[in-house]
């Protein structure tokens, strides 16, 4: 099947402590998402890269007026969670003449530091998937349980993954994985899992983070200058 981008842009950046959506925060020269956007628009794989912006959303059109075309597509469908976001999403790719066999691969749009050679790492590796995978990084630190600011408990990193973006999987599949996990969910593969699939972890640099808090801006400013 064909493979589609769908990149979740409708949240608020709430503990990125900005003057704005942090999608939109100026980082080594560009609103964030353009990295982002430019990024997917460099994977020939991908048919059309669909951002899903808020219906309130009041950025867009003039931090990223470049983004259009047969292979850029822009919805306002966004909702209240990253879930109902993507639910919605699927929805307007498959409005658009994508089918419930063709492959999506859902992307933070704060992940900006993506870069194309993972992209289609990921698509080959899960080319012969029968459900799909996603990008993913050990554990490399030791992990705690906090109770009010104080270390109670040592958890058992073995075995433990840091789940990225993107996440890919049938747009079919994906559907129903969505409708039935309910607006919790962090992740796609999280509702996958809770049909009963195990989507592959492909191994992926610590470098493809996801732009969380306030100090994160001028780290991805680091690294897009320093490319
Ligand atoms: N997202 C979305 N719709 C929502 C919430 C989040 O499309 N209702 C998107 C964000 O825009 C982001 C991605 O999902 O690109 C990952 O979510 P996160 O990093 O949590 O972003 P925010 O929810 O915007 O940030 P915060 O949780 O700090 O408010
Ligand atoms: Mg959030």
């Amino acid at each position: 099947g064909l493979a589609f981008a769908l990149v979740p842009a409708a949240g608020i950046g709430e503990r990125s402590g900005a003057d704005r959506p942090k999608q939109y925060v100026e980082v080594a020269g560009r609103p964030l998402m353009a990295h982002t956007l430019a990024a997917l628009l460099a994977v020939p794989a991908l048919s059309a890269t669909l951002v899903v912006l808020s219906p309130e959303d009041s950025h867009f059109e003039k931090a990223l007026p470049e983004f259009h075309g047969d292979r850029a597509w822009l919805a306002r469908c966004g909702g209240a969670t990253r879930a109902a976001t993507v639910a919605a999403g699927l929805d307007e790719l498959m409005a658009r003449g994508a089918r419930a066999q063709d492959w999506v691969l859902v992307h933070d749009a704060a992940r900006c530091l993506l870069r194309p050679e993972w992209v289609q790492q990921l698509i080959a590796a899960c080319a012969d998937e029968a459900v799909g995978g996603l990008l993913a990084l050990p554990l490399a630190d030791t992990l705690k349980e906090a109770h009010q600011g104080r270390s109670r408990s040592t958890l058992d990193r073995r075995g433990k993954w840091a789940a990225q973006t993107p996440q890919m999987f049938r747009i079919g599949m994906l559907r129903e994985a969505l409708a039935l996990a309910g607006a919790a969910v962090t992740d796609e593969a999280s509702a996958i899992e809770a049909l009963g699939h195990e989507p592959l972890l492909v191994e992926a640099s610590l470098e493809n983070f996801k732009v969380t808090w306030p100090a994160d801006f001028a780290l991805a400013e680091r690294l897009l200058r320093s490319r």
